[in-house]
């Protein structure tokens, strides 16, 4: 009986981990505890309801859920392997059960987005050229084939406007090196130059 139960509620927690939740399908007590782990524990870097003011701390706030989660469960999982997400999220992500990362995902998901920040005129006309084209010339796509018009981003990709340009930057880098292993990013950014990603970096952190 107890295995019973105990896979009835692994699948259960499996649902609730693929699918895209709003705040309202949540269990008000996971809710509850979901933000009292995001008040006491998350905020310290990813500031109140996930609206982060240092660059190096990525926003949260208005991210999709299940792009939320899934990173939740990379960290956890330890497949998402660059240097910082090794030494602040692996044990961050490491006690937390579906039930919560599902929690956390809508509870961020929820959040309004923070406004995005002005940055270098000729960086943001160059950045916004990629995401809206690509760069032909180099086998790079248009982001906004993917990432969508103003870069809200879809239940499938993630929310990169208003996003710190450093994070993005580093975030770039990473899927460049494969420090961060996901092929579609791979191939996306493994030709991008430093001054093309810093543009469309500069670009995204400016919009709102
Ligand atoms: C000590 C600082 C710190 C704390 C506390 C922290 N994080 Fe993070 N978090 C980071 C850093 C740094 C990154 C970026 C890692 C990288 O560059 O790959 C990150 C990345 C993330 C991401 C990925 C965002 C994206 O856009 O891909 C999520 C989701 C996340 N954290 C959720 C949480 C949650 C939920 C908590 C609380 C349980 C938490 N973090 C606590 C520092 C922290
Ligand atoms: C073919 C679809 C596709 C295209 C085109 C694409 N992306 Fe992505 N991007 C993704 C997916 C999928 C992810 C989520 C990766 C993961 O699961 O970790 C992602 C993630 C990202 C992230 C990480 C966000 C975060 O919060 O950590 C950045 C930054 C990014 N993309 C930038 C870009 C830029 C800039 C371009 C254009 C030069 C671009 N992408 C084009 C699919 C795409």
């Amino acid at each position: 009986m107890k295995t019973l139960i105990t896979t009835a509620s692994a699948v259960a927690a499996l649902f609730m981990a693929q699918a895209s939740l709003s705040a309202d399908d949540i269990a008000p007590e996971a809710r509850l505890a979901a933000q009292h782990v995001a008040v006491m524990t998350c905020a310290t870097c990813h500031g109140p309801q996930g609206r982060s003011i240092v660059p190096k701390f990525p926003a949260l706030a208005g991210q999709h859920s299940k792009y939320l989660a899934a990173q939740l469960q990379a960290f956890k999982a330890q497949t998402r392997g660059d240097p910082d997400a090794l030494g602040y999220m692996w044990g961050m992500a490491a006690p937390l059960n579906d039930e919560m990362i599902a929690a956390l995902a809508a509870y961020y998901g929820a959040q309004s987005p923070g406004g995005g920040s002005a940055g270098d005129a000729g960086a943001i006309a160059r950045g916004a050229d990629i995401y809206a084209n690509g760069v032909a010339a180099e086998g790079i796509p248009p982001c906004v084939a993917c990432h969508g018009p103003g870069a809200v981003g879809t239940d499938e990709y993630p929310r990169l406007a208003g996003q710190h340009a450093q994070y993005l930057l580093k975030q770039l880098r990473s899927f460049q090196n494969n420090m961060r292993n996901v092929a579609v990013m791979h191939g996306v950014a493994q030709d991008l130059k430093a001054n093309e990603m810093e543009a469309v970096a500069t670009y995204l952190q400016s919009l709102r």
